[in-house]
């Protein structure tokens, strides 16, 4: 619900994502003018960027009702037909985590985007039979982490795909300031920077962050956020000078340490430092591929001499330079 709260609810509030955000303006001008439902969208990119933020705002957009589920929710093909059949004409349907539908369930969603209609099995045994149901014309956003993940015929049957990206600073400055007015916190420029450039280009992380320093400020001082108190807040929550937090850099600490800057296998740094090898590739890898002090190659992950420098340890010759 507090989260909610900060989430923009119209294109014209969301800031960053240009290019997402002006293709969507757009298509969605255009569904509108036609009286039609929006082809069928894929976002995709690392978590907290703004996949389900912009999911509300384009049913808002279209001015029509948005029904949200997940992939792993949708166990058996009645629960997606529910749904299916109970949207109103040019209705957003929307499903994250889309990459983790069942095979089953994904089979019925094929005919209802490509025709709104699904195949529905009435009866069991040799007098079973199928039928078909037309459905409301529906617009399918769908949200991943990686669109590498998806089935080829799945991915196929969105019109619009949108990759997300990290936000820049400037952008995060902008979000935060907005966020901080929304919670009446009292925020100068330098102290939304601070909270900006140390949030890994992620808005839900900024968001997050900004409250923690708000509490910070208002219990060891006069509760405005500047950039000394945004520091020592930081500082005490382990988000080093770069924005990189415990697990970004044991990541880093594994690669060079124990693995001598690789290249080194995924499943190995996993077993390393104990994480799941899934949330290493979606939520911690990507950022620091982005910034430069990771890269990912066929033979493995390397450690950039940025890494190297980063935790203070002297690159060997042959690091590679990020670039
Ligand atoms: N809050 C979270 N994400 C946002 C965005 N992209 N624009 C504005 N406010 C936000």
């Amino acid at each position: 619900a507090l989260e909610r709260a900060l989430r923009p609810k119209l294109l014209d509030e969301y800031i960053g994502q240009t290019k997402a955000r002006e293709q969507l303006e757009i298509f969605i001008g255009a569904a509108r003018k036609r009286g039609e439902a929006l082809d069928h969208v894929l976002l995709f990119g690392p978590p907290g960027l703004g996949k389900t933020t912009l999911s509300h705002i384009v049913a808002a957009e279209l001015g029509v009702n948005l029904r949200q589920t997940s992939g792993p929710v949708l166990e058996k093909p009645k629960d997606l037909a529910a749904i299916l059949t109970n949207l109103e004409r040019n209705d957003v349907l929307f499903i994250d985590e889309i990459h983790r539908l069942s095979p089953v369930v994904e089979e019925i969603l094929y005919p209802a985007l490509e025709d709104y209609q699904i195949d529905i099995m009435i009866g069991e045994g040799p007098a079973a039979r199928s039928i078909k149901l037309d459905l409301q014309p529906f617009t399918l956003v769908g949200a991943t982490t990686r669109a590498g993940m998806l089935t080829n015929p799945l991915r196929d049957r969105f019109g619009i795909v949108a990759r997300l990206e990290f936000y820049t600073a400037e952008e995060l400055t902008r979000i935060v300031t907005r966020s901080a007015k929304l919670l009446n916190a009292p925020i100068d420029a330098d102290g939304a920077l601070e909270i900006a450039r140390r949030s890994r280009g992620t808005p839900r992380i900024a968001n997050r962050l900004l409250r923690r320093v708000r509490d910070y400020a208002e219990v060891k001082a006069d509760g405005r956020i500047v950039k000394a108190i945004a520091d020592l807040a930081l500082t005490m929550l382990d988000v080093d000078p770069k924005g990189f937090d415990v697990m970004d850099r044991k990541l880093l600490e594994a690669v060079v340490h124990r693995f001598d800057g690789g290249p080194v296998g995924l499943d190995n740094v996993a077993a390393a430092i104990g994480e799941d090898a899934g949330t290493i590739e979606d939520v911690i890898e990507p950022y620091l591929i982005q910034q430069g002090y990771l890269q990912r190659t066929p033979r493995g992950r390397i450690a950039t001499v940025a890494a190297y420098r980063h935790l203070g340890v002297t690159p060997p010759r042959g690091a590679g330079s990020g670039a």
